[in-house]
């Protein structure tokens, strides 16, 4: 199996797909958690979420294999990225596809590298914070927690920061658009009918993505 992942375009495809999927999983999970934010004002619910995100035994045993995802999906990102260049003219399955859809399957690997950079600043802006403290604490009914609230709250109050955000996550819904149905094609869902169905979806789960997390950085600039 390893030897099939190492050797193979197919192998480092299938596998490519599989991470991402299990990454699009992730994303609806993450923004469902982070969408409480706009429903409480007060900021009690969020930092319920944050606190139960914190210490669930489920959740901290995913936290690793999430980050295996990233890191196997990125890797095998640029090993056949690398290999391709040159190799793929830009004939492959491009002339199928919309505008929008052709130019984000074109920019696949700049699209995933700009959401490692976006990646890379928002583990620092709050996982790193609520990991090692920083955030400050709030008690609610007799438990102490950090102030996962105050923290998106403040870093959000900068409109740098929320222009930043907007932008990594219009990005992050390209990369969906055309990754989504990809993965779909690459693991095996590649006739014509199952193309359609799959494109739609690419584009309404690109949408709901896209337009859900931006809402959260737009919320707090309005506010
Ligand atoms: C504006 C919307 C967002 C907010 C408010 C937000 C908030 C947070 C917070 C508070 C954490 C630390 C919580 C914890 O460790 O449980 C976190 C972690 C993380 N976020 Fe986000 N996030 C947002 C958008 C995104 C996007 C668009 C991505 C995908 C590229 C993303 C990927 C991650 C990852 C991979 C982690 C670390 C894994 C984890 O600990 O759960 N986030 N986010």
């Amino acid at each position: 199996m390893v030897r099939f992942i190492a050797k193979t375009t197919v192998g480092q495809k299938f596998w490519m797909s599989i991470t991402g999927l299990f990454l699009i999983i992730f994303l609806a999970v993450h923004l469902t958690a982070n969408l409480m934010i706009v429903f409480d004002d007060t900021g009690r619910l969020y930092n319920e979420v944050v606190h139960f995100m914190g210490t669930n035994l489920f959740i901290r045993i995913m936290e690793p294999i999430l980050a295996l995802g990233f890191l196997i999906h990125i890797i095998l990102a640029t090993i056949l990225t690398l290999r391709n260049q040159g190799m793929r003219p830009e004939k492959y399955h491009v002339h199928k596809l919309g505008h929008t859809s052709a130019w984000a399957s074109r920019n696949m690997f700049i699209l995933g590298l700009t959401i490692l950079a976006f990646l890379t600043l928002h583990i620092i802006n709050f996982w790193v914070k609520l990991k090692f403290g920083g955030t400050g604490t709030v008690t609610i009914d007799g438990v102490e927690m950090e102030n996962g609230y105050k923290m998106v709250s403040a870093l959000f109050s900068m409109p740098i920061y929320s222009i930043i955000y907007i932008i990594a996550i219009l990005g992050l819904g390209y990369h969906i658009s055309h990754g989504f149905w990809s993965a779909f094609q690459t693991i095996g869902w590649s006739d014509d009918k199952w193309r359609k169905i799959l494109t739609g979806c690419a584009y309404c789960y690109a949408i709901i993505i896209a337009v859900g997390f931006s809402i959260i950085p737009i919320y707090f600039l309005v506010k």
